[in-house]
C-alpha cells in the first residue's frame, strides 16, 4: 500500500485532533510541521513523532516527502498558506471556516481549479456517524423534501479569548467560529440549495465575560482577555432558491440558563433532530413515529468525527474515495457568512444572487 506524507501547519489546539487521527491512520507517514512559534513547533512533532519540524513554511512546502497538508491555522491565514500549499502541489485539508472572507475563499477556489490539486474543507461535523446516519436516511428519501432547518449553537460563557476574540485574524465571533458548523450540517443535509437572501442581527452587548469566574470555559493556546471585538450574538434567516429557509441563531455569551446546540431539520415526509441527539421522525398509517437509530454515538463525538474526517482525506488524496466536503461547499458557506455580516451592517436584507 502506497502511504501519503503529511504535513501539518499551525501546531496549536486543534492540531491535536489532526496530528493523533493521521498518527493513528496506517495509510500515512507523517512528515512535517511548521508553526510561527518555533518552541510549539518542535513540542508537538516531538510529542506526535514527526519527522521533522521544520522552521520555515518554505522548508515544509518543498519536502517532496510531503504530499498533503492540514491548514489549522488562525483563520486570516488559511487563504494564503492554503494556495501555497495548492501552488507546491500538494493537496490540502483546511480547517473551517474556508477563509475570513468570501474573496479569499474565491482565491482558495481559484487555487484549486488552477493546480488541479485537491481541497477538502474541515466540516468535521459531517464526518460525525449520527451526521452520516441521517445523510443516508435523508438520501433514501425518508424526509422527502426538506424546507425548513433549524441551527443553533450558544454558548453562555463561551468566548476562548485571544485571536478568536479579534476580528482581524478571526473574521468574526460566534458565527464564524461556532455558528458556521451548525449552518453547515443544515446546509448540506437540505442538499446544498444556492442562497438567495439573508436577513440578519449582531450584537456585541456583554463582550468576552472575562469576569466570570463561576463557570470555567475552552481558552485559546494564547489566551487574552482583553481582545474582543466581535460579534457575542447572531442570528439570521437564510432563503433558499427552492423556498427553503434556514433559522440560525448562535452566541458566545448570552444570559442563557445552558448551553443549547440543536440541528434540526424538517420536510414533507419528515423531520429529523441531529443534534443534541439524532432522533428521525416521521409518519405511517396516520400515525407518527420517532425513529431512535442504534449507534455508539447519537450526538458528535470528537475523536470520532476526525478520525473519520481524516480518514476520508487520505483515502480523497489516494484517489479511494470521493469529494464530501469540496470547496465550492466551503466557497458557499463563506457567501452565506458574509451576507450575515453584511445584513446585520447594513440593517436590512441582502441578496445574495
Ligand atoms: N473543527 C473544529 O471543530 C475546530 C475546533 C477548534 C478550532 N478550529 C479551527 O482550527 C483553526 C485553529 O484553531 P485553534 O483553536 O487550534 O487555534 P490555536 O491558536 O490554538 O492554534 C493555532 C496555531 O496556528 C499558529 N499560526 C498562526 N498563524 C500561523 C501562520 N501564518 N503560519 C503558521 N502557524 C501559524 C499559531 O501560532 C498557533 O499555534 C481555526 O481556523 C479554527 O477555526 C476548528
Amino acid at each position: 500500500m502506497s502511504r501519503l506524507g503529511i504535513g501539518v501547519i499551525g501546531v496549536g489546539s486543534i492540531a491535536d485532533m489532526h496530528l493523533g487521527a493521521y498518527a493513528a491512520n496506517p495509510a500515512v507517514r507523517l512528515m512535517g510541521t511548521y508553526d510561527i512559534d518555533a518552541d510549539r513547533n518542535r513540542a508537538k512533532a516531538e510529542t506526535f513523532g514527526v519527522a521533522r519540524a521544520h522552521d520555515t513554511l518554505e522548508d515544509l512546502l518543498a519536502d517532496p516527502e510531503i504530499d498533503a497538508v492540514s491548514v489549522c491555522t488562525w483563520n486570516n491565514s488559511h487563504a494564503e498558506l492554503a494556495v501555497a500549499a495548492l501552488e507546491a502541489g500538494k493537496h490540502v485539508l483546511v480547517e473551517k471556516p474556508l477563509s475570513r472572507t468570501v474573496a479569499e475563499a474565491e482565491a482558495i477556489a481559484d487555487a484549486v481549479r488552477r493546480t488541479g490539486r485537491l481541497l477538502q474543507v474541515g466540516f468535521v461535523r459531517r464526518f460525525g456517524a449520527n451526521t452520516q446516519v441521517l445523510k443516508s436516511f435523508v438520501d433514501g428519501g425518508t424526509l422527502g423534501e426538506i424546507y425548513h432547518a433549524r441551527a443553533t449553537n450558544i454558548r453562555r460563557i463561551g468566548n476562548p479569548g485571544g485571536w478568536f476574540a479579534d476580528s482581524a485574524r478571526s473574521g468574526g465571533g460566534p458565527l464564524i467560529d461556532i455558528g458556521v458548523h451548525v449552518l453547515d450540517l443544515c446546509w448540506y443535509l437540505m442538499g446544498t440549495p444556492r442562497a438567495t437572501t439573508v436577513s440578519a442581527v449582531t450584537h456585541n452587548r456583554l463582550g468576552n465575560r472575562a469576569n466570570v469566574t463561576s463557570l470555567s470555559r475552552y481558552k485559546v493556546a494564547d489566551y487574552d482577555p482583553t481582545l474582543s471585538d466581535v460579534e457575542d450574538l447572531a442570528t439570521a434567516l437564510v432563503r433558499f432558491e427552492n423556498g427553503a429557509s434556514l433559522l440560525l441563531e448562535t452566541s458566545y455569551s448570552v444570559h442563557a440558563p445552558e448551553d443549547r446546540l440543536e440541528v434540526a431539520v424538517f420536510g414533507d415526509r419528515g423531520g429529523a433532530e441531529l443534534e443534541p441527539r439524532l432522533r428521525i421522525v416521521t409518519e405511517q398509517h396516520d400515525t407518527v413515529l420517532n425513529i431512535d437509530p442504534q449507534i455508539d454515538h447519537l450526538s458528535f463525538d470528537f475523536e470520532e468525527g476526525f478520525a473519520n474526517e481524516v480518514a476520508h482525506f487520505v483515502a480523497l488524496c489516494l484517489g479511494e474515495a470521493e469529494e464530501v466536503a469540496p470547496v465550492g461547499h466551503g466557497l458557499e458557506v463563506m457567501r452565506m457568512l458574509g451576507g450575515v455580516y453584511e445584513s446585520a451592517a447594513l440593517g436590512r436584507e441582502v441578496s445574495l444572487t
